[in-house]
């Protein structure tokens, strides 16, 4: 009794790109944003990517979502290569709310897609309110809203749709120094009770440092996997450690690799 049988699968990466190549064509031009690209992601890894602007992040994550498809190169998510649209949670780099729902009914946009009733879909959203600091605010409206707290609507939105692997794309872009670093704290708390996969885009490599188990580094456009960087800090972090050693030099490699590359873009600004 009690005895589980871990599954087979439970070594195999949750999601595995493979020499994933994009070219888009526009106005008769040919336009290579990602070229062989191969990146993985554990089960219940927090993984960041971080790269010069225009080096294909969106696009990739994109791809995965199954919202794009690659022009060469495979994605597989627990294994399958089969069906990715709706695989994977998915909070974009400009994710608005509807300034005519009030919180809960943005929180429930996606289950609402999904087909669940929608006095089902608000009971859900409902019992985490007050863990995404909503409570009290369930009927308010976007606009009466700090940006802190419509991210965490939209957080709330991707959080319901309970899919293992989530997809952030610079999630808290908008937002002030002090913000994001509570945001930072409080998703790291969020994604250790929840154990999903994280895949997070962002420009800050303070954050990308703090949150991940895994940091690729992507080369300026045609984008490529320049390095990846283990990030071996221990959990449970806590801000204390951005001044400290060993989270500095890690910080000073990562800015280093990201100066290279933008240096080369502007090289060659043809590119
Ligand atoms: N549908 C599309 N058609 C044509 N070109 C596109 C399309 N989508 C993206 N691109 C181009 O692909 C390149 C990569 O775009 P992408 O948005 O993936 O970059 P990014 O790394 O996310 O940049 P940022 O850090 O600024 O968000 C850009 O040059 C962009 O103009
Ligand atoms: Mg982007």
């Amino acid at each position: 009794m009690g005895y589980v049988v871990e599954p087979q699968t439970h070594t195999q990466p949750m999601l595995r790109v493979a020499g994933i190549s994009k070219d888009f064509v526009s106005g008769g031009q040919v336009l290579s944003v990602l070229n062989d690209v191969d990146f993985e992601a554990g089960r219940g890894e927090f993984v960041s990517i971080i790269g010069p602007s225009g080096c294909g992040k969106s696009t990739l994550l994109n791809i995965i979502a199954g919202l794009d498809d690659p022009s060469q190169g495979s994605v597989e998510i627990d294994g399958s290569g089969l069906h990715r649209l709706g695989r994977v949670a998915y909070m974009h780099q400009k994710d608005l709310l509807l300034p005519w729902r009030t919180v809960l009914d943005n929180a429930i946009l996606g289950l609402e897609v999904q087909g669940v009733p929608r006095s089902r879909a608000r009971e859900r959203a409902l019992a985490l309110t007050e863990r995404f600091g909503l409570k009290g605010f369930e009927h308010a409206y976007p606009f009466s809203l700090s940006g802190g707290m419509r991210q965490r609507v939209a957080f709330l939105r991707t959080i319901l749709s309970e899919r293992d692997v989530i997809l952030l794309d610079e999630p808290f872009g908008a937002l002030d120094a002090l913000t994001r670093g509570h945001m930072q704290e409080w998703l790291l708390d969020l994604w250790s009770s929840f154990g999903k996969t994280i895949v997070l885009v962002t420009h800050d490599v303070d954050e990308a440092v703090f949150v991940s188990d895994r940091i690729y580094v992507f080369t300026a456009r045609p984008g490529r996997v320049k390095t990846v960087v283990p990030v071996t800090l221990p959990r449970p972090r806590g801000y204390e450690m951005v001044t400290q050693a060993p989270f500095i030099a890690l910080k000073a490699e990562l800015l280093a690799s990201l100066r290279e590359e933008s240096v080369r873009a502007q090289d060659a600004p043809w590119q």
